[in-house]
């Protein structure tokens, strides 16, 4: 049971029963990350001092111009956790392929694999918003003891046997699942230590937020339009209000304590969407449906979908259950 003002370390230990038979590996794991994210942290808080910010001069695989705290946080993740030899393969926005991590006698002998978006709202980096760092952990398919293959990393999202984010926020937040509910931690900056803030979060089953960039409304599918038209109707509790921040971590942080549905739908430009299933869309799904929201593709439940690559991606509709429930309605319809 979580218990209030209990650390990371203490919660992690007193939570192991919840694998049984497990060697500690996934414990070490969270351990490692929450380091990494101490770092990241350090680093975000004075992007405005050091010449942190701003372009990186690179476009990575997505085709996106990388920025210069991308790169940072890319590399201090996969630091970190390639020193510790605590998972056999890294997956991450930023890199083309997947990276093995063989260990120190080329043993193979670690059993998960870590997928990643290491800083998430990159656009907003420059203008001091929250940014976040996504995570999602997988147990490998193939034999321990072998190099890790692409099929350990291509597993659908019902595999994850843990998902979390970072928010770099006005406080610093952990919140993460092993697949026993969410808990969220927040970073005491003097002591360098994560207190549980925020035990067993749960979504508001409806909520009045909803979420997305209506700069692209011509281009949308029908089902979103007629959406949108629905929250903003003067009709019982709407309209809804609408609140965009741009880094997904942060409008699900926000939509997940107050009850609300977040949407990046496929478009002319963008015909699956935007948002990378196995970095963006499966880990904030788990720890969705952890906090009995829902996640779908605007048809599908999100963590059912079998990738086929490792960049694919997907519509996202996440959120409060009734929200992301209506919104697929308005999807079938016109669909
Ligand atoms: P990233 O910074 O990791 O590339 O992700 C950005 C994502 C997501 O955080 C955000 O919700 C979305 O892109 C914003 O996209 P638009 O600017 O197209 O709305
Ligand atoms: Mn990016
Ligand atoms: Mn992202
Ligand atoms: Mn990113």
């Amino acid at each position: 049971m979580p218990k209030p003002n209990q650390t990371l370390g203490e919660f992690i230990i007193e939570n192991q029963a919840d694998f049984p038979g497990s060697s500690g590996e996934l414990s070490r794991l969270i351990n490692s990350i929450r380091l990494a994210a101490k770092v990241v942290n350090h680093e975000v808080n004075k992007a405005g001092l050091v010449d942190i910010i701003g372009a990186y001069g690179e476009r990575n695989v997505q085709g996106e111009e990388q920025q210069k705290l991308d790169v940072m946080a890319n590399k201090k993740f996969i630091q970190t956790l390639t020193n510790r030899e605590i998972v056999c393969g890294i997956a991450s926005e930023e890199e083309d392929d997947f990276i093995r991590i063989e260990g120190h006698n080329g043993d193979d002998k670690n059993k998960y694999v870590l997928l990643m978006d290491p800083l998430d709202g990159s656009s907003n980096i420059d203008v001091n918003v929250s940014v976040g760092t996504i995570f999602s952990i997988y147990q490998r398919v193939t034999p321990i003891g072998t190099p890790v293959q692409m099929e350990d990393f291509l597993q659908p999202g019902n595999k994850q046997v843990a998902a979390g984010y970072i928010i770099y926020g006005t406080s610093t937040m952990l919140v993460y699942t092993t697949g026993h509910g969410v808990n969220g931690f927040t970073l005491n900056p003097a002591l360098g230590s994560w207190y549980l803030s925020h035990p067993n979060m749960k979504y508001p089953e409806n909520g009045r937020i909803y979420s997305i960039n209506e700069g692209n409304y011509v281009h949308f599918p029908q089902g979103v339009k007629d959406y949108i038209k629905y929250c903003q109707e003067e009709k019982d509790d709407r309209p809804y209000t609408s609140r965009y921040i741009g880094s997904m971590v942060s409008d699900i942080h926000r939509n997940m304590i107050k009850g609300g549905i977040f949407m990046y739908p496929q478009f002319s430009k963008a015909p699956s969407g935007k948002l990378r299933l196995l970095y963006e869309c499966n880990p904030i799904a788990f720890i969705t449906e952890q906090a009995g929201g829902k996640a779908s593709d605007g048809f599908q439940r999100i963590l059912d979908i079998v990738p086929n690559e490792l960049h694919q991606r997907s519509p996202f509709f996440c959120g409060s259950k009734k929200m992301v429930e209506k919104a697929e309605n308005f999807m079938r319809k016109s669909a």
